[in-house]
């Protein structure tokens, strides 16, 4: 296996930076500070909605995660972990399959899954990288320069994550950048582009919600699926879910379209 990086002078500076502690920094402090964001102790009412709308053993473990940050089944000891995560790595996997994963008894654990999920992926990819010669290359740059580094007509599949967005640069200008580096449909009828629209809809619909007609046919809607049998008061907390639900079961079609008139 290869590796290439080619970064700017500046930015190897920068990377370098990254994995210097700040002068004077205790893992205690790095772990209070990390606290001061995942545990909103000012923003208590929408942590609490959040945990509401989750199953009482799924809030034990977000709980948790959010004190001390550390990806391992729930009773495993923590005394070896210094070193606090950034993000929650829950968002970057699909809840279903880690719901679904056999990791013995504790059957509510979802980090403790989600550590043996990652586990056994990371596994599979060594076994993986032993078997094919691979090159890696890095480099750092806007996507719009690609093409002056790298050849036209080479690759099967591009992906772009969500740089089609609107707050990116959108999607005429990801096929304008990106589309010449496709393999030619006669070299390769299935190379393909691949975009996430991440923010796309709730763009779009972000200019409807303001409407009362429109929020009381989407409480309409969840209520439906929640099969609710009785009229929510203004303070019912059950408001929470059908609050979380509503943009779940939202149809997105027509948002999507209109996004998409960019032809
Ligand atoms: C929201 S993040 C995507 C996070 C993650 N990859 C995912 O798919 O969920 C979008 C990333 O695209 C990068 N990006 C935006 N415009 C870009 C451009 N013109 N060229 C290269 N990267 C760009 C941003 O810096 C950011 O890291």
């Amino acid at each position: 296996m290869a590796c290439q990086v080619t970064l700017s002078k500046a930015q190897w500076d920068e990377l370098l930076s990254f994995f210097e502690l700040p002068i004077g920094m205790t893992s205690q402090q790095a772990t209070l500070s990390r606290q001061a964001v995942t545990t909103l102790y000012d923003r208590q009412d929408l942590k609490e909605s959040y945990l509401y709308v989750q199953k009482p053993a799924h809030r034990l473990c977000l709980n948790r995660y959010w004190e001390d940050g550390v990806l391992l089944p729930f009773g495993a000891s923590r005394d070896d972990f210094i070193v606090t995560n950034p993000a929650d790595p829950l968002k970057g996997w699909s809840f279903d399959k880690i719901l679904d994963l056999d990791a013995g008894p504790a059957t509510n654990d979802i980090y403790g899954k989600l550590h043996v999920h990652v586990r056994q992926r990371l596994r599979l990819f060594r076994e993986w990288l032993q078997t094919e010669p691979l090159k890696f290359t890095f480099s750092c740059m806007d996507a719009r320069d690609l093409h002056s580094n790298l050849p036209e007509g080479s690759f099967d599949r591009i992906e772009a994550s969500n740089i089609s967005d609107d707050s990116y640069i959108g999607m005429r200008a990801t096929a304008k950048a990106l589309g010449p580096l496709l393999r030619h449909p006669n070299d390769n009828p299935n190379a393909t582009l691949i975009t996430l629209f991440m923010n796309a809809v709730a763009s779009v619909a972000k200019q409807v919600d303001g409407n009362p007609g429109v929020q009381l046919a989407k409480i309409k809607r969840a209520s439906e699926y929640l099969r609710m049998t009785w009229v929510l008061e203004e303070h019912d907390p059950e408001l929470h879910k059908v609050k979380w639900a509503a943009e779940f079961v939202r149809p997105k079609d027509a948002f999507f379209d209109r996004t998409m008139d960019w032809r």
